[in-house]
């Protein structure tokens, strides 16, 4: 990060309400859960959308119409999977899901969520709009939840209890059902002008949402733009399910039913790829002080390492992230230790290491110090200074030369020839992965998505330019599937436990 230091130079500074007509449109339609237990579900890589179908479920005459009738097309590559599964697979016991609930008819339809979801073990609490309290009582699901249930950002003794922003760290799953084209919209938007709005903004767990709508509004311009923009932030989309409306339309925009939303996640969130790994990540930049109010630090905002932290627990792992000096929430289940410098961040990697599987080096680490630190704040003398930088220790190439190694994955941040320089960091820091990444002006550092080109000893993989959860869920997924044909055998990242 030599060339980010000095162009940082020396741094001066401290650090509707939902319409009736649903409502026949949410009844109108035969969903028995034995029928939705013999659905199949479609679902993209990892945390990808999730289309439903259920054609076979659709009356002959409305077969004709939908013939007629061109929908928007909500079916992805599908993997198919049983209805059944969540029954059997432990995926949801013990985790902890917020279940937002938005206004509509469909609202009735989350009672019978929250209960099916603690059913397949999870925690629920639950958080009403206000438009989906007009349509469902609180009671119901304080009833079902067992748990206290949030409704507005503004009561005091719910506050007391528990407040929003704990209640966001609380959730290692957000669930919305049913979304309205409202509250997406809203979403899309960043908007925080409610409890269930703010909560989104305020966590860092995976959100799901299960539209439900007229069928007119899940067609137009602007929900669908609004899903593509949540879902390349790594939002995942589920359903909406199609068939007979209330108006006597007919198309996309019913609520999954509850059975097909808790398959889809139990689909999602297991088997987990990391379950009993221990993860290490670094992340961030290191500041190198030159007195006591300026330092050398760098571009990175630890987004992207903060991203892969948040990856790997969602995906079982036990996570220990080391931080530069950034101020970003800590991801859900993930402990934390910050540090200032590259040799306390060595230090604490280092104290870490003997104790992970897995080193996934995301800092954008100083690769040179002050060779010293003035007592005293620098005076201007009228003329350039020159300041003496000394080498800091190279920490993934020092982790990678261990005799019993974790698995090694670097980061690679170049401003060109990034396949050849990322390359030769591979073989030179003897890694087992490098995610290298084009850095620059808008890219990169301090933005909210990124593109990374992945590269291992005789293989790669471009993943295009995607919200950087979405790449960090991704990188696990390989860094999981490099490790898994080698367990067992001799490998460079093989540490047993
Ligand atoms: O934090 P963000 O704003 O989200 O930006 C993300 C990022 C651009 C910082 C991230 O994606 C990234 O590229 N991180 C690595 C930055 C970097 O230091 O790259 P490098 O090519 O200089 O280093 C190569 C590897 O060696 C990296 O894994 C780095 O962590 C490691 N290194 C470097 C120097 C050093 N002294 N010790 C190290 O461990």
């Amino acid at each position: 990060m030599l060339g980010q230091q000095f162009a940082a130079k020396i741094n001066r500074g401290l650090p509707a309400p939902a319409r009736a007509q649903e409502q026949r449109q949410q009844f109108g339609v035969g969903q028995r859960r034995r029928a939705t237990r013999q659905h199949l579900f479609a679902r993209s890589f990892v945390f990808g959308p999730v289309a439903y179908r259920h054609d076979f479920n659709i009356p002959r005459q409305d077969r004709a119409r939908q013939a007629e009738n061109p929908r928007i097309p909500v079916s992805y590559p599908p993997v198919m999977l049983s209805a059944d599964s969540y029954m059997s697979a432990p995926a949801l016991a013990n985790l902890r899901i917020l279940l937002g609930v938005s206004g509509g008819i469909a609202a009735y339809k989350a009672a019978e969520l929250t209960r099916r979801l603690r059913d397949a073990g999870a925690e629920v609490r639950v958080v009403l709009t206000e438009n989906a309290a007009r349509f469902v009582t609180p009671l119901t699901f304080q009833a079902l939840s067992g748990q206290p249930v949030r409704c507005g950002l503004w009561d005091e003794s719910a506050e007391a209890a528990m407040g929003h922003i704990e209640l966001a760290r609380w959730a290692q799953r957000i669930v919305i059902a049913p979304a309205s084209a409202d509250l997406i919209a809203r979403l899309a938007h960043g908007l925080a002008d409610d409890l269930l709005t703010t909560l989104c903004l305020a966590s860092t767990a995976a959100v799901a949402l299960a539209p439900a709508m007229n069928q007119q509004m899940w067609a137009h311009a602007a929900t669908q733009a609004n899903l593509t923009v949540l879902r390349a932030r790594g939002i995942s989309v589920l359903g909406p399910g199609s068939g007979s409306q209330a108006c006597g339309e007919f198309g996309a925009g019913r609520l999954l039913e509850a059975d097909a939303i808790v398959a889809a996640l139990a689909a999602m969130h297991g088997p987990q790829l990391l379950a009993g790994t221990r993860v290490l990540v670094s992340a961030g930049p290191t500041f190198e002080d030159i007195d006591p109010v300026r330092y050398v630090g760098n571009r990175s905002s630890g987004r992207m390492g903060f991203a892969v932290a948040q990856a790997a627990a969602e995906q079982g792992a036990e996570v220990q992230l080391v931080a530069g000096p950034v101020h970003l929430p800590t991801p859900a289940g993930v402990v934390r230790t910050d540090v200032r410098s590259a040799r306390q961040m060595h230090a604490a990697v280092m104290q870490h290491i003997p104790q992970s599987d897995i080193f996934v080096s995301a800092a954008a680490v100083g690769d040179y110090r002050p060779a010293e630190i003035a007592t005293h704040k620098l005076k201007k003398t009228g003329g350039s200074l020159t300041l003496t930088l000394t080498e800091n220790p190279d920490i993934v190439a020092q982790v990678a030369a261990l005799k019993n190694r974790p698995f090694v994955v670097g980061f690679a941040a170049e401003t060109r020839d990034l396949q050849a320089h990322a390359q030769a960091k591979l073989a030179a820091k003897k890694l087992d992965l490098i995610a290298a990444n084009q850095v620059g002006a808008g890219a990169g550092f301090d933005c909210a998505d990124n593109e990374l080109l992945l590269l291992w000893p005789g293989g790669k993989e471009h993943l295009a330019r995607a919200d950087k959860i979405v790449l960090a869920r991704a990188l696990v997924a390989r860094i999981a599937a490099l490790r898994e044909p080698a367990l067992g055998r001799t490998r460079p990242g093989g540490r047993k436990r």
